[in-house]
């Protein structure tokens, strides 16, 4: 770990993090923390024991030269270290790098200066600690007294420095504030009182979450584990690959399987073709259209079921590809007309090649409907809202940090799968980007935190007056085909 310069009153001393385990094993250190184990091997023997138990900063009681490795030691090992900012002693609060540039220069701030926390920062519990962090910086600082915490909900809101009361023990706000801002959290306003996070034109058109997630679904700026590291092994089980059939279905409704597939559009074509469709036909889609939309586009093509006893977990394969095979995706169907089929709201069963009612109450799919035509700004209703929904948990006992990133990932790899198959058929497609979540977990009987809305895409009978696909619109020009001529 990177020693903090000497500013001010507070002392920085690095170590490890509490919630790393730190034990001898032979002549080796085994450290335990942020999901993996680290074993290190030829330590001088001081720095070794003195790092074992996790009992103590690197101090000085180690002799200059240990102690020298054992900086640089904490150095490589960012992601399970921390600096401890002390006061006579007292821990004022820790200070954690996010990556192994794990070093900043603190700046206090003068007493005219208005400061503000960076409108990207946030404060959470854990570990029973309240933690400052900002997608934005590569620090983060675990607030373990009461006077770190305190200042920190005074600049949620913009003060004058000189205007903050000085802290237990003598020590001015403006050193911890110097300490935030130096590291990236905390801001001071312009001459004219504005902050450069509300007004700089890349970082006003971040959303808050976005950032955030951004900076946390991709490895290099974030120290927390990352992967697919199973951390709910042995402590809750996987969800099945295959959801059981719905026991409170009042009607199934078997699907036709489709025509073979040939004499279609050739994969060039298909893809040369693809457009986004918003405009129908008088007439509606049929179910043996629907049928052979579904089972193209969404169908388990194939399941595998270990042998029993065997640690393995099954699996299914669909048309599209899925982060880590896991295919933790559902489909639902808001049917407003479907020659051969009754209006409502069905479940897709992949496995089944079925669709199960889930209501045919027509208030809560108009509801649905409603909300699928406003997000395509066009005056018609499709034939069909298809709403995928996510059972995150069968991603999020695989994946750390990524799960939710992958779920989107892959509502992206059907939208272009749900695109193509129906650009086959002869139908009218288009995806959308907003649905609601709240709405459809209440219309689909889902738990939100279980399984919810995270994509939408519309159906319909393409209008014979539309377009030819591929022509240009209006004000378009196309450009080379990069087919040979
Ligand atoms: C993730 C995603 C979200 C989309 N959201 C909407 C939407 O909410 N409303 C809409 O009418 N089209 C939506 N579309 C369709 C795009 O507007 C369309 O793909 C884009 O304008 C390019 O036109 P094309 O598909 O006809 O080539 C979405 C497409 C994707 C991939």
């Amino acid at each position: 770990m990177t020693p903090l310069p000497a500013v001010g009153l507070l002392e920085g001393r690095a170590g490890l993090r509490p919630s790393v385990a730190a034990d001898l094993d032979g002549e080796d250190l085994v450290l335990d923390g942020a999901g993996r184990v680290t074993r290190l091997r030829g330590l001088p023997v001081p720095v070794r024991e003195h790092l074992a138990g996790n009992g103590a900063t690197v101090g000085d009681d180690l002799p200059d030269e240990a102690r020298r490795a054992a900086d640089a030691l904490l150095g490589r090992l960012a992601h399970l270290a921390t600096n401890r900012l002390t006061l006579a002693e007292h821990e004022v609060m820790r200070h954690e790098g996010t990556t192994r540039a794990t070093g900043y220069t603190p700046h206090p701030p003068s007493d005219d200066d208005v400061v503000r926390l960076d409108r990207f920062a946030l404060l959470r519990s854990r570990e029973d600690q309240l933690v400052l962090e900002c997608p934005r910086s590569v620090h983060r600082f675990v607030l373990t007294s009461p006077e770190a915490r305190s200042l920190a909900a005074e600049v949620a809101v913009p003060r004058r420095v000189g205007d903050l009361p000085t802290l237990p023990g003598g020590l001015a706000a403006a050193e911890l504030l110097g300490h935030w801002a130096g590291a990236g959290l905390l801001e001071r306003a312009d001459a004219d009182g504005t902050f450069r996070s509300d007004t700089d034109e890349v970082l006003r058109q971040w959303d808050f979450h976005d950032l955030l997630m951004h900076s946390r679904s991709r490895s290099g700026r974030w120290d927390e584990p990352l992967g697919a590291l199973s951390p709910h092994r042995g402590l809750v089980d996987p969800l099945p690959a295959v959801t059981d059939p719905r026991p409170e279905c009042a009607r199934v409704v078997a699907l036709p399987d489709p025509p073979p597939w040939s004499g279609g559009l050739s994969l060039a074509d298909a893809v040369r073709q693809r457009r986004s469709v918003r405009d129908y036909a008088d007439a509606p889609v049929t179910l043996v259209e629907l049928a052979t939309f579904l089972h193209r586009s969404f169908r388990d093509r194939a399941r595998f079921d270990p042998p029993v006893g065997s640690a393995e977990e099954s699996k299914v394969s669909r048309p599209y590809p899925s982060g880590g095979g896991l295919y933790e995706h559902e489909l639902y169907l808001t049917v407003r007309r479907c020659d051969g089929l009754d209006p409502g709201v069905y479940h897709y069963d992949a496995l089944r090649h079925r669709l199960e009612l889930v209501d045919d109450d027509p208030e809560p799919a108009r509801a649905m409907l409603a909300v699928a035509a406003a997000a395509t700004g066009h005056p018609s209703s499709p034939d069909v809202l298809l709403t995928l929904t996510a059972r995150f948990q069968r991603m999020s006992w695989r994946y750390r940090s990524i799960a939710y990133a992958n779920v989107l990932r892959t509502t992206g790899a059907i939208y272009q799968t749900m695109y193509l198959v129906a650009t086959d058929l002869d139908l009218a497609p288009c995806a959308l980007g907003n649905g609601d979540a709240d709405l459809s977990a209440r219309v689909l009987g889902l738990d939100w935190l279980r399984e919810s809305s995270v994509g939408d895409f519309v159906l319909g009978r393409r209008d014979a007056a539309d377009v030819v696909a591929g022509e240009p619109l209006a004000g378009w020009t196309v450009l080379g085909s990069g087919d040979p001529d």
